[in-house]
């Protein structure tokens, strides 16, 4: 049974919906990610060509993703029947999405629990007494505990599921308006305090030298990888989030400013981390320890680190959890639209499903079946496994369907309409048409060759 689409929620205000969706967009994939990205494929022209994919592929896609969400004021699966018919083929591209945000917010809200500890740490002024040796092994005993896992997993998933529980505007909506605009104020005042150390321009160096002889193809397509993932494309949150948009809301520049706002923060993350990790003698490459290993350690060593590490690690939850409610909203979404259900029996029943798949994420960094068992087996562990599967698979294939349904299924007259309405960018609808055609799906179908060792 499909709920009556006038009793369809919206956004209390346009930019309520902005701060909603820029938090989707900015999250562990910014501050966490980003930087040991760039850091492992040598800074500079990683940027760039970042930069070159969210310009060319990332914003089209979420163009179109936020379009059909507007237009059809339907979550994935009713979004895609009611364009292409409920039989269609195509609506395998809306339960991919509840597949993937069902999987996705399972291993990130592990990662997001290991930021809750590190801001319990913080706060509680216990990295401040330790001391970079004994910092230093901290994150290894958290991987591998599984009470700790489990305990900030279950918390971090309570969260997301309370703030989901209250609807999109008394929930996303509210949520999003406190927590953007103090995530952008921490930011802030970790960014003028790394542009004081002595490695400020050594980082600067990093981020927008060129280092040629560190360029690879398959960093070119991590960028992309990296681009979809950051802008939270291909798992039906934008298309979700833009079914609560209203017909006269402005999609494409909405889409332009979210885009924007993510890359300068994923830019500013670097600016304010690497300085630390540079001024500290620390590895610009240590991977996706950078910011639980090195930046704790730099931490420690500073003037004010109680101070300066719960601001960092505050600002790390906050992200996560603008992130992971727009995760959860696509899971909870299929429930209201799909089978009537209530929001609240399908926030909980969505988030305690999750919160149970994520499970054996949480001991993945153990001894046990899900950790060393399974790399001993599959050469990698559960949390890894889907790690992978989301970010080289799930996630380029929903925006590959995105932009192969938009560029050549959908009505050519419903698509121009739609994007003109409400927008001033109204020149660029031939040039957004080409790209979907061509360029993207050219671009992803690489990715996809690169995953399977092909490229
Ligand atoms: N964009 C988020 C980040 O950078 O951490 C991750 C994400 C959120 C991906 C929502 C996909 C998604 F639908």
């Amino acid at each position: 049974m499909e709920a009556p689409v006038s009793k369809r929620s919206h956004w209390g205000s346009r930019i309520g919906f902005i701060l909603a969706a820029a938090g989707s967009a900015v999250g562990l994939g910014n501050i966490w990610k980003f930087p040991y990205v760039t850091g492992e494929n040598g800074g500079g022209i990683f940027v760039l060509i970042y930069l070159a994919c969210v310009l060319l592929v990332g914003l089209p896609v979420m163009i179109a993703e936020i379009l059909i969400g507007r237009s059809t004021q339907n979550s994935p699966v009713g979004a895609f029947k009611s364009l292409a018919g409920p039989r269609s083929p195509w609506v395998g591209m809306g339960w991919l999405s509840v597949l993937s945000s069902f999987v996705l917010l399972s291993f990130y809200s592990v990662v997001a629990g290991w930021s809750l500890h590190y801001a319990w740490l913080s706060i509680s002024g216990q990295l401040a007494g330790l001391g970079p040796d004994n910092v230093a092994p901290l994150f290894g005993s958290l991987h591998a505990s599984a009470g700790a896992n489990l305990f900030w997993h279950l918390v971090f998933m309570g969260l997301t599921i309370a703030v989901i529980y209250g609807g999109v505007s008394k929930g996303v909506e509210r949520w999003s308006r406190i927590l953007m605009p103090a995530l952008l104020i921490m930011m802030l005042v970790l960014l003028i305090n790394s542009l004081t150390l002595d490695g400020f321009g050594k980082a600067f160096q990093f981020l927008f030298g060129f280092h040629q002889d560190k360029f690879t193809a398959g960093g070119a397509l991590e960028a992309l990888g990296q681009a979809f993932f950051s802008l939270s494309l291909g798992m039906g949150a934008m298309l979700t989030y833009g079914s609560y948009l209203r017909r006269r809301d402005d999609v494409v520049g909405a889409s332009v400013t979210i885009s924007a706002l993510d890359t300068c923060i994923a830019l500013v993350a670097s600016l304010m981390l690497f300085p630390i990790i540079f001024s500290y003698g620390m590895e610009p490459a240590a991977g996706p320890g950078l910011v639980f290993i090195s930046v704790p350690i730099a931490l420690s060593q500073m003037p004010g680190t109680t101070f300066l590490a719960t601001l960092f690690f505050g600002l790390l939850v906050f992200a996560a959890l603008t992130s992971a409610i727009s995760m959860l909203e696509v899971a909870t979404s299929y429930f209201i639209d799909q089978r009537g259900w209530k929001r609240h029996r399908a926030a909980v029943a969505a988030g305690l499903a999750i919160a149970v798949l994520g499970l054996p994420a949480a001991l993945s960094g153990g001894t046990g079946l899900f950790g060393s068992g399974m790399e001993g087996l599959v050469g990698k562990n559960w949390f890894d496994s889907l790690d992978y599967l989301v970010t080289n698979w799930m996630l380029p294939l929903g925006g590959l369907g995105i932009a192969l349904f938009t560029a050549w299924r959908m009505d050519r007259r419903l698509r121009q309409e739609e994007f003109l309405s409400g927008s001033r960018l109204r020149l660029f609808y031939q040039g957004w048409v080409f790209l979907l055609k061509f360029p993207v799906p050219v671009a992803i179908l690489l990715v996809f060759l690169h995953a399977v060792g092909l490229l």
